[in-house]
């Protein structure tokens, strides 16, 4: 998490853009996700069939997590690619892997113009699908770089669902609206989630498996508190941007902190959005 990260511009592709950038702020704030989501993603590729010595592709790598969890999964005599379009996030997984990955590769590539041969065992990603303008093509290019046989996996948020505290915490269940909205506005894909498996079947990947998780914490030092803190710094000044309201932003400062407090104080229990896990095997 200590890392040095310098910051560079936005950087966007076809599609959807990706409209929180690669600037510092974000990269830090992906790496804290990364910690919260990673026993969610793990549970998925177990699930669908990850195994030592297989050939993984991790999409939309960002800072590296998600392929250093597969280069884990898939143990020294496995490989994985991670692919990005944008050079700041791959800049950072390239030093963040550079001693203990060697079986990790990244290169900058979207995933339509990635020049695979179709032998992967499994195409994966995070966040990716919700970024996409195109799901159902992202899924078909996704497909066509797998083998036959392998499995195509994506672990999506769905913003269906909002934050909710047990007993009610009224400071975590206003930012997580706000948030909500936020994100609704910058990722106009957020709702692709429990649409998935139709996308997948219309990619022509039609047995699908799908996975709904909360992801949850109480007691003091849980990472949520940051993660949604962090998030909030990285979309809400980008929401106000574009939202037509142009609404007046509460304050964030310490807001980590205050949510911690806030959480402790009522002895509650919390919870984020839906992390939605969908995953299919490439027809024979
Ligand atoms: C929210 S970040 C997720 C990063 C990483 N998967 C993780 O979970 O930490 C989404 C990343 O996907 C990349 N991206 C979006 N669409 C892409 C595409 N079609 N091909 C390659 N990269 C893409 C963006 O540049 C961005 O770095």
């Amino acid at each position: 998490m200590n890392q040095v990260i310098h910051p560079i511009a936005v950087a966007t592709g076809d599609g959807l853009d990706y409209r929180l950038g690669h600037a510092e702020p974000e990269l830090q704030r992906l790496m804290v996700q990364a910690a919260v989501l990673r026993p969610t993603t793990e549970r998925m590729l177990r699930s669908a069939g990850i195994e030592p010595g297989m050939r993984i592709l991790d999409v939309g790598c960002g800072a590296g997590d998600v392929a250093m969890l597969a280069a884990d999964l898939v143990g020294p005599t496995g490989s994985v690619v991670g692919i990005d379009r944008a050079a700041d996030g791959l800049a950072l997984a390239k030093r963040r892997t550079q001693y203990n990955y060697p079986n990790i590769a990244f290169q900058q590539a979207g995933l339509d113009d990635y020049a695979g041969h179709g032998d992967f065992d499994m195409v994966i990603c995070r966040y990716v699908l919700i970024h996409q303008a195109d799901p159902v093509g992202f899924l078909r290019a996704a497909a066509r770089l797998t083998r036959s046989g392998g499995i195509v996996a994506v672990h999506e948020i769905s913003t269906r669902y909002l934050p909710v505290s047990e007993p009610p915490v009224a400071l975590w269940d206003q930012i997580g609206l706000l948030l909500t909205k936020a994100i609704s506005v910058l990722v106009p894909g957020a709702d692709i989630a429990l649409r998935a498996p139709r996308a997948f079947r219309d990619a022509g990947l039609p047995q699908t498996t799908m996975v709904c998780e909360m992801v949850t914490g109480r007691g003091p030092g849980a990472l949520i508190y940051r993660w949604v803190a962090d998030t909030c710094q990285v979309f809400m000044p980008s929401a106000q941007k574009i939202a037509p309201s142009g609404q007046a932003l509460p304050g964030f400062d310490g807001l980590a902190e205050r949510l911690e407090a806030a959480v402790l104080a009522a002895d509650a229990q919390v919870a984020t959005w839906a992390q939605v896990c969908v995953w299919a095997p490439v027809p024979r």
